[in-house]
């Protein structure tokens, strides 16, 4: 569990970078099959040969001879990750099919997708992605059992308060003041006038933004009893149209109403409490409202964020939400420094996706 949630490499090669470029792909498959002689190479070398160079009908050969299709080669790189890398999209289509990881990371935290050098095998990762992620998704929902309800620790334990962020008792970042410009941006695109609920106060950036719009209704909805007793410090507590709720989301949720706006983000929750959230729109959000989240699905690694981007439109889609990313360049927000003492770099990427998420019209009589 980070500032914000996400899934976890499934495999990550151990080695150590050792340039600057990860593979080369300048080779035809006719150069492969004279470059590479069998002789002293394990299949699974081979098979990462064959991927480089786009020669589907060795990669169909060693896969049925038993080739490992999950093999790092010394260069901590997969088959999968060469072949994407040449963009040869029927190898890639051939490795998925033997069982390859979408989501193994170079020793640089390259996943295949983030090497793909064509839009014709990006897209044969990303839908295999999503289509293994909403498979697990779902697997993963039968088996969960009440024990796998995470945030407990978090809410029961100490945080502390600074100018710059707010850090939990494991120094990780609850809330960073490099967010301010897009907390900013998500308060303007909920405010359209009337209700608005806000889940999750942290600094208090989304909700002072919110302020500026004179909202008719402003529910702040915080589950840390440090958060919340600081909210009440600060007079959130005694603003006119401000209504503080103490609790947790998932608890609260018969003394809410209906918005016009709602922005979520909640620290220490994991991707499905977002994706139960997000059960609940239905009643929560009026006819035209507008939604809202914290997009840090998977900060850290660009593949897997387009991948989760995707995938939230999509389930939010099945609830009968359209989703629109507005891009945010975020990298003059972003230095080295700011980091210092945090545990968890949990956002690396140069652009931020702002989430706008409205009721589709209904089809037309
Ligand atoms: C990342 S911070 C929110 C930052 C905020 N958007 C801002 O602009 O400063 C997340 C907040 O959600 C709160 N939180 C965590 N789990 C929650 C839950 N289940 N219900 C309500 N609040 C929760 C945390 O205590 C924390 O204050």
């Amino acid at each position: 569990m980070g500032r914000k949630m996400g899934p976890t490499p499934a495999k990550t090669s151990k080695k150590k970078n050792r340039g600057r470029r990860e593979v080369s792909s300048s080779c035809t498959p006719k150069m492969a099959a004279a470059a590479e002689s069998k002789a002293g190479k394990s299949p699974e070398e081979l098979l990462c040969a064959a991927a480089e160079y786009g020669d589907a009908e060795a990669i169909t050969g060693l896969l049925a001879e038993g080739a490992d299709p999950t093999h790092f080669d010394a260069s901590g790189l997969t088959p999968l990750m060469h072949a994407a890398a040449g963009g040869h999209a029927a190898v890639v289509q051939l490795l998925l099919d033997a069982g390859a990881p979408w989501n193994a990371l170079s020793p640089t935290g390259n996943s295949a997708g983030d090497l793909a050098s064509d839009s014709a095998t990006f897209d044969l990762l990303l839908d295999h992605a999503l289509r293994s992620e909403l498979v697990l998704g779902t697997v993963a929902r039968r088996q969960a059992g009440p024990a796998d309800s995470p945030a407990e620790s978090y809410l029961e334990s100490r945080v502390s308060f600074s100018e710059e962020r707010v850090m939990d008792a494991d120094s990780k970042a609850v809330m960073m003041e490099w967010e301010r410009p897009l907390m900013e941006a998500h308060a303007r695109a909920v405010c359209s006038g009337g209700k608005v609920l806000n889940v999750g106060f942290g600094m208090g950036l989304v909700d002072t933004a919110i302020q500026r719009y004179e909202p008719e209704e402003h529910t702040i909805v915080e589950a840390h009893p440090e958060v919340y007793a600081r909210m009440l410090k600060l007079g959130w507590g005694e603003k006119k149209n401000v209504k503080v709720v103490f609790g947790r989301w998932q608890d609260v949720l018969p003394q809410l109403g209906s918005y016009d706006g709602i922005f979520f983000d909640t620290y220490g929750e994991y991707y499905e409490d977002m994706r139960e959230f997000h059960q609940h729109l239905p009643k929560l959000l009026k006819p035209g409202g507008i939604y809202s989240y914290f997009n840090g699905l998977c900060g850290d690694n660009a593949f897997f964020h387009v991948v989760y981007c995707q995938l939230v439109a999509l389930e939010l889609a099945n609830l009968g939400y359209s989703t629109q990313f507005i891009p945010l360049p975020v990298k003059d927000c972003l230095s080295e420094e700011i980091w210092n003492g945090v545990k968890q770099k949990y956002w690396q990427l140069d652009t931020y996706h702002l989430p706008v998420c409205q009721a589709e019209s209904e089809p037309e009589q």
